[in-house]
Parts: C-alpha cells; structure tokens; sequence
C-alpha cells in the first residue's frame, strides 16, 4: 500500500506545528479504515472514526494490547516482555486481574480525598509563578501538577517529589530531539523507590493508596512489591504528560476562544462540563495501537489477523457523526462522549476522575488568580505523533 502525502497522518514533523485536523477529517469521510503505509515499518490500519473506535476498544478478544503492545513501532522482545507487566499491555483476563488489584486503592472515595491537595499545590504554583518576571507555563504549572498530585496520590513525602519528577520526565521518551532519551535506568530508580516505598507501607500502613494496594484484600492477595513498582512506573509515565498537555492545550484553546474565557469568569458551573470538553478538544493521547488476533471486519474493510490496528482518538473527537458542531470548543457542551480517555471496554483510562478534578481544578484557580492570562511569545510543539503536547509556552499572568 502506498501512502499519498496528503493522506500521511504519521509522520512526526506532521506535527510540529500543528494537528493535522484536515487530514483526519478527509480520511473520516473517504477512507475511515485506511491501510497506512509506514516508514520503514510493517504498515497498520488507521481508525479514524468515533463508532469504529469504540468498537475496537470494546472487543479485546480481538484487537489485542497484549500481542504487539500499544504503540505503534514495534518493541524489542525483551521491551514487550517487561511491557506485560503493566495492564496497558494486558488482554483479559490476565488484565481483569490486575485492574480489580488496582481498583482498590482507585476508588472515589481515595480519589476525591485528593481534590483539596490539588487545590493548594494550583495555588503554590500560581503564586510561585507570579512572583517570576516571566513564566513558562509548562515548567511552572503544567508539567509540575500532575507528578505533585502523584506523589500526592502515592503518599510519597515532599521531598522525595523532585527525583521522582526528574525520573518520570527522563521517562517520557518522545520522539522529539530535545525530550528523547533511550536510558531505561531512571525506569529501574523509580521502580526501587516504589518497592521500598511499599515495604514501608506494609509495615506502617497509611490512609493513601499504596497502604490499600499492599495489604492484604480479604481473600488474602495483596500486591507484592514488584507489582507495586512496575504499577507506580505506569501511573508515572500515563499520568504525567497526559496531564499536562490537557492543561496546556485548555489554555491554548483559551487563548485562541477567549469568548469561552469571558464565559467561564462570568459563570463558574461550566467547570463541570468544561474537563470533558477540554479533554475532547485536545486529546492529549493521539493514538493507542492494537494487534488482531483473528481477521475481522471493521468499517467495512476486512483485516487480516496478525495486523496492527492504530487508533486515532483526536480524529474520533471531531467525528460529525457523534459531535454535530464538533469543530466548536464549547465548554458547556453536555453530554460530551468523547474518546479522548479511550473508547470504552477494560482500558479506559484508570485515572479519568482524577485527570478530570486536577484539570477542573486548575482551570477554577486560574480564573480566581489570573484572569487576565494570556500568551507572552510563541507556544512551541512537542515533535510527537503519540501526545499532542506543547513544550514551551510563554505566558504573562497579569494584564
Ligand atoms: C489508560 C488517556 C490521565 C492512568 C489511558 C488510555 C488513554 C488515556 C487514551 C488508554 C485507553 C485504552 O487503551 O483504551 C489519558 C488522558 C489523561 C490521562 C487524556 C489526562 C487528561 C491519567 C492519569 C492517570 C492515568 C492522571 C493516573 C494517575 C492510566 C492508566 C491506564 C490509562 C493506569 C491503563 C489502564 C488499563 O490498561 O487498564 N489513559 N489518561 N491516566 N491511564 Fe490515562
């Protein structure tokens, strides 16, 4: 199959100045299932539709996250190996498993707890920032939230939360030049800290959730200390960047409808729907991948077994089908079945409420302390065709 440029939607350098939002719209409408050809690779089905979407993400039993992993380039054996040990690279019911450990310490109850700990770390960020003559507002507030409200979530003491910040950066191996790295020793510090932080807990149990993962349930399992590292390893590296690319596409799409920021001043309800919204608009993750177990039918193409099947959730964001207007940024917007968590089934995203309450939560703050924010220079992209992220972005917080 041959790959015309106008229908590349791989690319990396694709995305450098922006998302290549025409592209997956003409796909959307001419070829939704769409054999592509990639660069040196075997070549994989592309997704593009809301429906077909769903559809993949709801039948494991078919498109595997087991049998090629979740990214698009292949992994080295060894890679994948280790991979399995974190559920994102697990079938049922190997990940039922796993996911029902995990549940315990994930409930509502242990996530809500957490809202006033977001609440002050926004807080000490924005007035940290506005102490400084300029900010970044992704080194300053975007990329620091997410790993603080980890640490938070772990139980991890304050001053552990810059090694663990350097690590899980160092994680984080995006395509781009400036962020990539091939050292997977920061993978195996985080993991040791984790165990240990957990043989701690054992002894010495707490109200977080690394108490709840490590104690033994009442059918006597608990969570042994590798296990606990490698899920810590997960939260790190799905968690972080995620999370800062909400908060930092939001403001960019603030930026850019300032008529959805009067709204926002003007009317503090919508920060119920607006997480939703900005999640939908951004879709901080671009792509999760999976391999076919059998040959399938999907969008009326039929795809052999053995084959890898990409996911592309922003395209299903601005799918017409399910979002009329879906090319408005309306914060309102109600209901809001976006797939920017995932379209559904045993992997959708473990951390959907707490991503939502620390992007809710951050917005809210930002509108009581810096109602004026506004960009203070060029915003520029992260190199990536996996996070839609943005890496530096000038802001001025007063008018
Ligand atoms: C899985 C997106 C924040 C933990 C996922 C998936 C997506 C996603 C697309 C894969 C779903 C699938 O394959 O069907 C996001 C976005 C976030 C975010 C857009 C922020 C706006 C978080 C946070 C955490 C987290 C804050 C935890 C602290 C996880 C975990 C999984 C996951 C553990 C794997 C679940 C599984 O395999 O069962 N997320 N995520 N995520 N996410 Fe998130």
């Amino acid at each position: 199959p041959s790959t015309s440029t106008e229908t590349d939607i791989y690319h990396p350098s694709l995305y450098e100045t922006a998302m290549p939002w025409e592209r997956y719209a003409r796909l959307r409408a001419d070829d939704p299932v769409h054999r592509h050809a990639e660069p040196g690779g075997p070549g994989f089905w592309a997704v593009m539709r809301h429906a077909d979407i769903q559809h993949v993400s709801r039948h494991p039993e078919v498109f595997s996250s087991h049998a090629g992993g979740v990214m698009v380039p292949d992994a080295s054996e060894e890679q994948l190996s280790r991979n399995r040990l974190m559920m994102l690279f697990q079938d049922p019911p190997e990940h039922t498993a796993t996911r029902a450990v995990v549940n315990r310490g994930f409930t509502p109850r242990m996530i809500g707890k957490l809202e006033e700990h977001i609440r002050q770390i926004c807080h000490e960020l924005v007035d940290a920032a506005l102490a400084r003559d300029s900010v970044d507002f992704i080194a300053d507030i975007a990329a620091p939230l997410p790993l603080y409200v980890i640490c938070e979530l772990l139980g991890a003491p304050a001053e552990d939360r810059e090694r663990i910040f350097a690590w899980s950066n160092a994680m984080i191996g995006a395509d781009d030049p400036d962020f990539a790295t091939q050292d997977t020793a920061p993978i195996f510090e985080l993991l040791a800290y984790a165990s240990a932080l957990g043989a701690r807990r054992r002894e010495e149990p707490r109200d977080d959730i690394v108490s709840k993962l490590v104690a033994p349930a009442e059918d006597g399992s608990s969570m042994d200390d590798l296990a606990l590292g490698v899920f810590v390893v997960l939260l790190a590296v799905a968690g972080n960047e995620t999370t800062r690319n909400a908060a930092s596409g939001g403001l960019q799409a603030f930026f850019d409808h300032p008529d959805q920021w009067r709204r926002l001043l003007e009317d503090r309800s919508l920060l119920r729907t607006l997480p939703d919204e900005v999640i939908r608009w951004v879709s901080p993750v671009i792509t999760m991948r999976r391999t076919t177990l059998t040959e399938t039918e999907l969008g009326g193409r039929t795809i052999p077994a053995g084959e890898k099947v990409v996911l592309y959730y922003p395209s299903g964001n601005r799918d017409t089908a399910v979002f009329p207007d879906a090319d408005v940024f309306d914060i309102g917007r109600d209901p809001n079945p976006h797939v920017g968590f995932g379209g559904g089934g045993p992997h959708f995203c473990l951390g959907a409420h707490l991503a939502r309450m620390e992007v809710r939560v951050l917005f809210e703050v930002l509108a009581e302390r810096t109602p004026g924010i506004a960009p203070a220079g060029t915003a520029r992209r992260l190199r990536s065709n996996f996070v839609n992220s943005i890496k530096e972005m000038p802001v001025r917080l007063r008018l």
